[in-house]
């Protein structure tokens, strides 16, 4: 996503410089609390292509869910990604615009219209646990890569990708770094 969006990944190293100003400063607890645009870049990429692309649940008991009359024992597969990328939930849906999350002006009509179609690490009780460290481990490789380099996409098409039960690339993958000096 950042590859293809070149003004996006320019945003994002303008806050990382701030907190990382030489190629070498050092990422901290403290430090890497302060980083809005990456977080919003995190959970843009992964509204619009997220891991795991449905999530089920088995019902315990009879449910009327929207209407519908839902037996104990029925499989209902919320369908994670087809929600996160329709305008009927986010506005300009097909775009990549991490500034959505932000917690300012700039995310002014661009916010999820139903608070439950955003679940990429599914929801309630049986929430992924590894979120955290997840999130901490992309952070920290994504923070050094965009810092140090200027990421761009030189495939003929747009990154491919399949989804069984985790959403992988498929095809060529053809990123190109450019070190920034
Ligand atoms: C970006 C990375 C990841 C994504 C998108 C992701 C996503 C998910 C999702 C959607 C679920 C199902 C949650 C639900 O049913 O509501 C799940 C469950 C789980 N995840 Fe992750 N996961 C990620 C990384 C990890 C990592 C790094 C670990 C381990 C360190 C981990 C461990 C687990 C476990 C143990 C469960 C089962 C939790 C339970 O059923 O109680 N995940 N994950």
């Amino acid at each position: 996503m950042l590859a293809i969006n070149p003004e996006k990944q320019l945003r994002l190293r303008e806050e990382i410089c701030e907190i990382l100003p030489s190629p070498w400063s050092p990422l901290t607890t403290e430090n890497s609390k302060n980083m809005p645009y990456l977080r919003a870049c995190f959970k843009e990429s992964l509204r619009i292509m997220p891991i795991t692309p449905g999530n089920m649940r088995t019902t315990v008991k009879d449910l009327v869910l929207s209407g519908y009359q839902i037996p104990a024992g029925s499989n209902v597969l919320m369908g994670v990604m087809a929600l996160a990328n329709t305008d009927k939930y986010f506005p300009k849906s097909r775009q990549f615009l991490p500034e959505r999350w932000l917690k300012n002006d700039e995310s002014a009509g661009l916010k999820a219209r139903n608070a439950f179609v955003y679940a990429p690490f599914g929801t309630g009780p049986r929430t992924c646990i590894g979120k955290r460290i997840a999130e901490m481990e992309i952070e920290t490789l994504l923070v050094r890569l965009i810092r140090n380099y200027h990421i761009s996409w030189s495939g003929k098409e747009e990154l491919k990708y399949e989804s069984n039960i985790i959403t992988k690339p498929c095809g060529e993958i053809k990123f190109k770094f450019e070190p920034i000096r």
